[in-house]
């Protein structure tokens, strides 16, 4: 950021803002750096150093100032888009705080344990007058479709809650199957249930998961007394979101209340469904057209993005290059260089005209 001519800020949440010299609302790109487990290279560093190299470039071109951001935590390793959550208002830094990774260990303690940066105020919003974040499309249409960019128009909305199934730990030998209380056949069944009582509500990109579970005490002659396990569902339709958070409930209960389990469960993440602003989707997709004449699409965001969180604060869409295989969080996550190049002319020529 400092060798593009920015100046590098970064926040108590470890968000990084690259400011140019001035202090005129301007042009902010950018995305996340952070990754999942066994994440590939794109997710979110592409949006970054296509910012990034996108603002330096028109530097030296004499053209207007443009910041760059890498937001923290987009991933959730403590909160879903946390980073941006915290920077955009509206999640509290108390709570945002509180939240425990998978190992148990708090925001909080993260943030201490981190003495190595200089920490500034967070960078008002003010400061901006729109947002374009560059990304990865992380699905199969755009190369299905041999399509090389796709102008976002809006982003899902994501409810993730986490379960504990309580029945009873026991002699994987002696006990018989009609006395278990086997947490994983609880699990199982809720997961099977659970598809068929979707299936009427849902439409063919309303998708639910349930992406990491683990039992108690885990080793394989103890019929398992716990298991824990998150759940997560995403849709463009608030409405949608509200009848699946019913159905998973109501699942669930039944099949602790049929297997006599116990059951707790705590919201982890409530992101509603955004719309890109109009205009600056107009902006993308002229640029998309003049870059890239027909191999271009509009398409709704499956995945999450920061850029959801600053659709309140000012204009904000997205652009997304296609994603080798639809492969993403994985290793094997790719893009290929020419479409690479393509997206980050495409930003050029659109941050040109915003
Ligand atoms: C973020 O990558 C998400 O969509 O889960
Ligand atoms: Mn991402
Ligand atoms: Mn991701």
């Amino acid at each position: 950021m400092a060798e593009a001519g920015l100046a590098p800020t970064m926040d108590a949440f470890g968000n990084l803002f690259g400011l140019p010299p001035g202090s005129e609302p301007c042009l902010l790109l950018g995305s996340h750096s952070d990754s999942q487990p066994e994440g590939g290279w794109l997710d979110g560093a592409y949006g970054v150093i296509a910012g990034l190299e996108v603002a330096r470039a028109t530097r030296e071109a004499g053209g207007p100032p443009i910041a760059v951001v890498s937001f923290q935590d987009e991933e959730g390793r403590f909160n879903p888009l946390g980073g941006s959550r915290v920077w955009a208002g509206v999640l509290s830094p108390e709570e945002a705080d509180r939240a425990t990774d998978i190992a148990g260990m708090t925001l909080a303690e993260a943030r201490e344990a981190l003495t190595t940066f200089d920490i500034s105020e967070p960078v008002p919003a003010s400061r901006f007058r729109a947002f374009v974040e560059m990304h990865i499309e992380q699905g199969p249409m755009l190369d299905d479709a041999g399509e090389s960019i796709a102008v976002v128009e809006n982003i899902v909305g994501i409810r993730g809650e986490r379960y504990r199934l309580t029945g009873e730990q026991n002699h994987a030998g002696t006990t018989p199957m009609h006395l278990r209380r086997d947490a994983f056949q609880g699990l199982a069944e809720f997961a099977v249930r659970l598809n068929e009582r979707l299936a009427p509500v849902v439409t063919p990109r309303t998708v639910w998961t349930i992406g990491h579970a683990t039992l108690h005490p885990s080793a394989a002659s103890i019929v398992p007394g716990r298991a824990e396990f998150t759940m997560q569902w995403r849709d463009a339709e608030t409405a949608r979101l509200d009848q699946m958070t019913g159905i998973i409930r109501e699942t669930a209960e039944a099949v602790a209340r049929e297997r006599g389990f116990g059951l707790e469960r705590w919201a982890y993440a409530e992101i509603p469904p955004r719309l890109c602003d109009a205009r600056l989707v107009e902006g993308l997709a002229g640029a998309a057209e003049a870059v890239a004449p027909g191999r271009w699409r509009r398409m709704t965001s499956g995945a999450l993005h920061d850029a959801a969180n600053l659709v309140p604060l000012m204009p904000t869409a997205m652009l997304f290059v296609p994603s080798i295989g639809g492969i993403s969080h994985s290793f094997a996550e790719d893009t290929s260089r020419s479409d690479l190049v393509l997206g980050a002319h495409v930003l050029a020529c659109a941050s040109a005209t915003i």
